[in-house]
């Protein structure tokens, strides 16, 4: 057997230079490519980073190929079946899930506390207009947050990691609920911890400044144990996924040795986009377009159009060449919930179901992979939940936070190098 190792030849000099394979416990090995330049006086050129592993990690695993995604080791489906959300944080950030019941209280419990706000931070909120897109509400008083929380985290000090860690996963459903009431101006609503936390974030959106939940002339607010168990389900799909381009971005702050809050806040911006959790809110968008089923077809045919940019929101993944495993898990508790009774809105589900059924046998799609990713059926979910549209990328930032704090960790942990990739410089 030969060496794990690559050659590369310079055909013009006929120069050969050999690299080092990096083995992995799953997927493709990686070449070495850290001392290219200096070996080769040549760099690698890849733009969007799609063939580029930037770090090692031991977080999440995803195989797209076979619509495969692993945290910690453990399918998703397993996760979410079996584990609360809380459980997940854990399984994240420290590495294990809860031992038992009492564990897994004790952690929900603990992050409960947590979850107030300084009265100074809150006065942040009062400072945006009234219309402000939530997220952008949301970036800054995460940002804002390392004011007040000034300690930078000592490297080789566990526990402050993870308070670090559990800090922001408490405080962000305070943070999104706020970031949405101050954006409508209505007054906030302060946590109630005697409720878990899934269910203090649905308290803190729809109460009322007495902290009371009222029947008001929109319907019902009171909140449904079948919406607190979704939306536990829909944080959980959304924990941790790679180095997707908010990851990336939270590590190549991080990497500069700022505060590991200024790096979420930059990570929260960086997912906020259309092509990635922006697009939760474009699906609703483009179903509202759509209007009903029989206009699929129609809307199909621009979408393949080249010569309109126009693009399937919540259709495609970089990693999935076969269906988002998470889509599936998301498909099958939107039925579920239709059947105990949630009030779906039936037109949506019916326009996206259709969209995914000619999609699927069209052959644009399936020769370029494009499958529904974890998107596509959140928004039809969140809307039965009563959540509003503004809400569906903020309530991606709930679910990414403990994985961004994970990423985080590691990232410092490793003693990684600043990033600093190259060019190609095409200039005077
Ligand atoms: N609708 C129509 N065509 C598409 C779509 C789509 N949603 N996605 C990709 N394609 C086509 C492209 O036009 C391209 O076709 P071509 O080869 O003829 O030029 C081909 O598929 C490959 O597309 P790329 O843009 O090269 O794929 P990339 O990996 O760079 O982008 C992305 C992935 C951004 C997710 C893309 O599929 C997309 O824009 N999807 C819609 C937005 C969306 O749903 N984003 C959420 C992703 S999940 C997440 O981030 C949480």
């Amino acid at each position: 057997m030969g060496k794990n190792t690559v050659t590369l030849t310079n055909n013009s000099t006929n120069e050969s230079f050999e690299f080092d394979l990096i083995e992995c416990t799953r997927g493709p090995k990686a070449i070495d490519f850290g001392k290219l330049f200096e070996k080769t006086g040549i760099f690698s050129y890849d733009p969007g980073y799609a063939s580029t592993a930037g770090c090692k990690s031991t977080i999440s695993y995803i195989d797209g190929k076979n619509g495969v995604l692993l945290y910690r080791g453990i399918p998703i489906q397993d996760l979410v079946a079996k584990y609360k959300f809380t459980d997940i944080c854990s399984l994240l950030i420290s590495g294990e899930l809860p031992k038992d019941s009492t564990e897994s209280a004790e952690i929900d419990l603990e992050l409960r506390h947590l979850s107030f706000l300084h009265e100074g931070l809150i006065n942040i909120f009062k400072a945006f207009p009234d219309g402000a897109h939530p997220m952008a509400n949301l970036s800054s008083a995460v940002g804002a947050l390392s004011t007040f929380y000034k300690d930078y985290m000592e490297i080789d000090n566990d526990d402050e990691y993870q308070m670090m860690a559990k800090r922001m996963i408490a405080k962000i459903p305070t943070l999104v609920a706020f970031s949405y009431r101050n954006s409508i101006g209505y007054p906030n609503v302060y946590p109630d911890i005697s409720r878990s936390y899934v269910e203090n974030f649905l308290f803190m959106l729809r109460a009322f400044p007495d902290g009371k939940l009222k029947r008001t002339l929109q319907g019902e607010v009171e909140i449904d144990k079948l919406e607190v168990e979704a939306l536990d389900k829909i944080f959980t799909l959304h924990a941790d996924h790679g180095q997707n381009a908010s990851t990336t971005t939270v590590r190549n702050v991080a990497s500069t040795g700022v505060h590991p809050y200024a790096a979420i806040s930059a990570g929260i911006n960086a997912l906020w986009g259309p092509s990635h959790g922006g697009a939760n809110e474009k699906v609703l968008a483009q179903l509202a377009e759509i209007d009903d089923a029989k206009n699929v077809d129609k809307f199909i045919a621009r979408v393949k159009d080249k010569n309109d940019p126009f693009r399937l929101m919540g259709f495609g993944h970089r990693v999935y060449k076969n269906y988002d495993p998470r889509a599936k898990v998301l498909k099958g508790l939107k039925d579920d919930l239709a059947k105990k009774g949630i009030k779906m809105n039936n037109k949506f589900s019916d326009i996206a179901e259709k969209i995914e059924e000619v999609a699927l046998k069209d052959e644009y799609f399936i020769e370029r992979n494009l499958y529904p990713n974890v998107d596509f059926y959140s928004g039809i979910i969140l809307t039965a939940l009563k959540i509003p549209v503004s809400l569906f990328t903020p309530i991606f930032v709930i679910g990414r936070m403990p994985g961004w704090c994970a990423q985080v960790i590691e990232h410092i942990k490793s003693g990684a190098r600043i990033t600093r990739p190259r060019q190609v410089y095409e200039g005077k």
